[in-house]
């Protein structure tokens, strides 16, 4: 049977931090395959504010940063008429569920979190697992009154609370937040298993190519929007000559050779870029780049990255004037997410044993 024979759309739910600028690996490992699956899924795309101040955020900053990253939505192909597109905060029921599920899970499950792990040591702590399997940390060496607060540790929880508020069938994330969604499965089945069924075992889908770019300068590592060093993350609003002058400094190595391997992740990441965005495989490449140097590699992939970004860049310049417009976007996103979340906490609420409401 087909879906237009009267079989349910699957629901897609995704998620992005409000951090302002959109990164090549946001871009690439997440939202532009966002836009593809809008035609045959019923689609619920977040920017999760809440999740923002678990770092510090100034106010006016983070509100602006919403706004712009709708408009980096929409530019990107995110179709507001084919998919609600929400602002966290605006919706009742993500850090409600968040607190029953926060209820369901072991502090240590936490702090094994890789992603946390990397964010305190971020802040300067130090952490070692104990043999039965406790973390410690150590405030040796961590800056002064650098403090980890307990919405960082919670985080991961606010993230499977976001995707189960939806009952989400699939999840389409980039290859870091596949630890989180082995969280985000296991507490839903952890609910299941002591309420009944409730949640949908939502499914990761983390794409074939671009899943993982890496940071132009320190290529073992994820690019990123916190790095302190500009050179290493490309942005999907960078114009032309900033995209040339990082694809310039890009670190490969000194052997020459253009091809893809753990022991050239600089030059593989380069590849992975290119074949995410003209669509050949890494193995066609290499060999149209046999005997070639790193010179004309980086040179063709200034070019691909530009062309590509252009539309977007325009898209957004054009959008990000329109704030009415964007408002009326967030605005039919909320209330079409609100209506599938009461549906769920509702039922959350009832199987947990709070006392329905009366109404007056
Ligand atoms: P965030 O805002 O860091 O990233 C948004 C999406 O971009 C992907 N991504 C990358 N993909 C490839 N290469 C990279 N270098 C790269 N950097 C980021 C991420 O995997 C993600 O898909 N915790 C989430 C936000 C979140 C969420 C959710 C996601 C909150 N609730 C519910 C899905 C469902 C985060 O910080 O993403």
């Amino acid at each position: 049977m087909t879906q237009s024979e009267g079989e349910k759309k699957k629901v897609i739910l995704t998620c992005a931090q409000p951090t302002g600028k959109l990164t090549l690996g946001n871009y690439l490992g997440a939202v532009r395959n966002w836009s593809n699956m809008l035609e045959n899924h019923e689609c619920y795309f977040g920017i999760v504010d809440l999740h923002a101040i678990t770092t510090p955020a100034h106010p006016a900053t983070l509100r602006q940063n919403v706004f712009d990253c709708v408009a980096q939505y929409v530019a990107c192909g995110l179709d507001p008429e084919k998919s609600h597109q929400f602002a966290q905060s605006h919706v009742i029921g993500h850090t409600e569920l968040a607190w029953v599920l926060t209820c369901l899970t072991p502090i240590g499950e936490l702090q094994r979190m890789t992603q946390f792990k990397d964010k305190a040591a971020k802040l300067g702590f130090k952490t070692a697992e104990t043999e039965d399997g406790e973390v410690k940390f150590s405030h040796e060496g961590a800056r002064p009154q650098a403090s980890i607060n307990a919405g960082l540790l919670c985080y991961p929880v606010l993230m499977a609370a976001d995707i189960l508020l939806y009952n989400a069938d699939l999840v389409p994330v980039g290859e870091d937040q596949r630890q989180h969604m082995e969280l985000c499965r296991d507490l839903a089945q952890r609910f299941n298993h002591q309420f009944s069924d409730t949640f949908t075992i939502p499914d990761a889908f983390v794409p074939k190519t671009g899943a993982k770019i890496m940071s132009l300068t320190e290529p073992t590592k994820k690019m990123s929007k916190s790095d302190e060093n500009e050179r290493a993350t490309l942005y999907v609003l960078d114009e032309p000559d900033q995209i040339k002058k990082k694809i310039a400094s890009a670190v490969t190595d000194s052997e020459a050779v253009i091809r893809s391997t753990p022991e050239k992740p600089g030059v593989s990441n380069l590849l992975t870029i290119h074949s995410a965005l003209s669509g050949q495989t890494i193995g066609e490449l290499e060999e149209h780049y046999a005997g070639k140097g790193y010179g004309a590699l980086k040179e063709d992939l200034t070019e691909i990255i530009s062309a590509s970004l252009q539309p977007v860049r325009e898209k957004y310049h054009e959008l990000i004037k329109d704030k009415a417009y964007l408002k009326s976007v967030l605005a039919q996103g909320a209330a079409a997410a609100q209506k599938r979340a009461y549906r769920v906490l509702g039922k959350v609420y009832r199987k947990v044993g709070f006392p329905e409401r009366e109404r007056t």
